[in-house]
C-alpha cells in the first residue's frame, strides 16, 4: 500500500509519500517546505500569508514528491492530510487537496490529527505489524503549539493526562529568545546559546511540579522581569520606544546598545532551558511511574533539543524507563509522520468520509 499525505497546519508545507507492507514501510518522498522567513518580519505567524503559501508550495511539493517517490499519483492507494489542530485557513488547503485526488482516483481518503503524527513518530522506522508494536507508552508532545502528557495504549487509544494550562515548551523558547533578541524560532537559538552557559546561574521558577499539568506563563514573566536588573533592555520595550537594536547583538551590522556579554546571554539561555526541561522530565517520568508504564517517547519541536534529549535518556535509565525519541529530522512538523499515521490507520481499516471537516481545535484524546 501507498499512502500520500500533506501536512498544512501551520507554517509548513510538507508532502510525503509512504509505502507499507505487512512488514515494515519505506519513506519513498518527504517534502517540506518552510516559511519561517515570511513570517519573521511580523514575529508570528500571519494566517494569510501562510495560507496563500500553502496554496503556492503544495502542488510544487506533489511533483516533486512523486518525482523523487518514482511513482504517479494514480498509483497511491489512499490520500491523507492533517485535519487539525491547527490555523483553519491552512488546514483546508491540505485537506482540500487530499480530498480531491482521493475523490479523482476513487481512493480512500484519511484526515489524521497532527498530534496523533507527533505521537506516533518514535515509532516511526522500528514498526513492524502496525499495532503490534506499538507498545503501551507515556507520550510528550513538546511543540509551538503544545505540551501535553498522553498514556498510549494502542492506535487510537489515548488518554490525556497533562496538557499546558497557559503556553507551549516551544512557545516560551519562542517568545524568551524574542526578548532576548534571537531569531525565530527561538527553541534552536537558545539551545546554541545554552551550550557554552551555566544552567545554574539563575534559579527560574518550575511550575505546578505537583499537577500533571504544565504551566510556563511564569517562566517567561521571571525572564522578563529579570531582563532589567541585568541591565538588559528586552527587545519588544526597545521596539516600542522606536529602537530597533535588541537586547544582543544579532550581527555584525547591528549597531549595539548593550556591552556585548556573550556569557551573559549564554547563562540566561542555559538557566531558561535548564528550568524547562527539569519541568518535562519530572512530570514524564512522573506520569510513566503512575501509570506503570516502562516506555517514554518524546516528540514535536522542542524534543529536538539535545539536551533534554539527553537528560530524559538519563532519567529514564535511571528509573528502569525505556525511552523512544521520535528521530531529530521528524521532531519539527512534516508529513512523513501524517504518513506514517495515516498508513497505520489504513492498514487498521479506518477511513474517513470526505465530508469530514477540517477542525482547528481538534482533540487527540
Ligand atoms: O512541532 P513543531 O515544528 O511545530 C508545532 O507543531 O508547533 O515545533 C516548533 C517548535 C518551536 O516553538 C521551536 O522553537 C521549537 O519547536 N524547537 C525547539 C528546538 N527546535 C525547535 N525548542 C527547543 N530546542 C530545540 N532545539
Ligand atoms: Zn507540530
Amino acid at each position: 500500500m501507498i499512502v500520500l499525505a500533506l501536512e498544512t497546519s501551520c507554517d509548513e508545507t510538507a508532502v510525503a509519500i509512504l509505502r507499507g507492507d505487512g512488514s515494515g514501510h519505506e519513506l519513498l518522498a518527504s517534502e517540506v517546505a518552510s516559511q519561517v522567513a515570511a513570517h519573521e518580519k511580523y514575529g508570528g505567524i500571519v494566517p494569510e500569508i501562510a495560507s496563500r503559501n500553502h496554496l503556492i508550495f503544495a502542488p510544487r511539493l506533489l511533483d516533486r514528491a512523486a518525482a523523487a517517490a518514482k511513482a504517479r499519483l494514480a498509483q497511491i492507494d489512499a490520500f491523507a492530510a492533517t485535519t487539525g489542530p491547527g490555523l483553519a485557513s491552512s488546514l483546508m488547503i491540505g485537506a482540500s487537496i487530499a480530498k480531491g485526488l482521493a475523490i479523482g482516483f476513487g481512493k480512500p481518503y484519511l484526515g489524521i490529527n497532527h498530534l496523533e503524527g507527533h505521537l506516533l513518530s518514535p515509532f516511526f522506522g522500528i514498526e513492524r505489524d502496525g499495532d503490534n508494536n506499538l507498545k503501551p507508552n507515556v507520550s510528550l508532545i513538546v511543540s509551538g503549539g503544545h505540551t501535553m502528557l498522553i498514556i498510549v495504549r494502542g492506535l487510537t487509544n489515548y488518554q490525556l493526562v497533562g496538557r499546558t494550562v497557559d503556553d507551549a515548551a516551544g512557545e516560551a523558547f519562542d517568545k524568551v529568545a524574542k526578548m532576548l533578541g534571537l531569531r525565530y524560532p527561538g527553541g534552536p537559538e537558545i539551545e546554541r546559546h545554552a551550550r557554552a552557559g551555566d544552567p545554574k546561574r539563575f534559579d527560574f521558577p518550575r511550575s505546578m511540579l505537583g499537577s500533571e499539568n504544565f504551566s510556563f506563563s511564569g517562566l517567561k514573566t521571571a525572564v522578563r522581569y529579570l531582563l532589567p536588573k541585568l541591565h538588559v533592555i528586552p527587545s519588544e520595550v526597545e521596539e516600542s520606544r522606536g529602537i530597533t537594536t535588541a537586547g544582543f547583538p544579532r550581527g555584525p551590522s547591528t549597531q549595539l546598545r548593550c556591552p556585548r556579554d556573550d556569557k551573559l546571554l549564554a547563562d540566561l539561555c542555559a538557566s531558561f532551558q535548564q528550568a524547562i526541561i527539569d519541568v518535562l522530565v519530572a512530570k514524564t517520568i512522573a506520569a510513566a511511574q503512575k501509570y506503570r508504564v516502562d516506555l517514554v517517547t518524546i516528540s514535536g519541536g522542542v524534543s529536538c533539543n539535545q539536551e533534554l534529549r539527553r537528560q530524559m535518556r538519563d532519567a529514564s535509565s535511571r528509573n528502569g524507563i525505556e525511552l523512544k525519541s521520535a528521530e531529530p529530522w521528524l521532531c519539527t512538523d512534516n508529513a512523513a509522520m501524517i504518513a506514517f499515521a495515516a498508513l497505520l490507520r489504513a492498514r487498521a481499516g479506518f477511513e474517513s468520509h470526505v465530508t469530514e471537516e477540517i477542525d482547528p481545535n481538534l482533540k487527540v484524546a
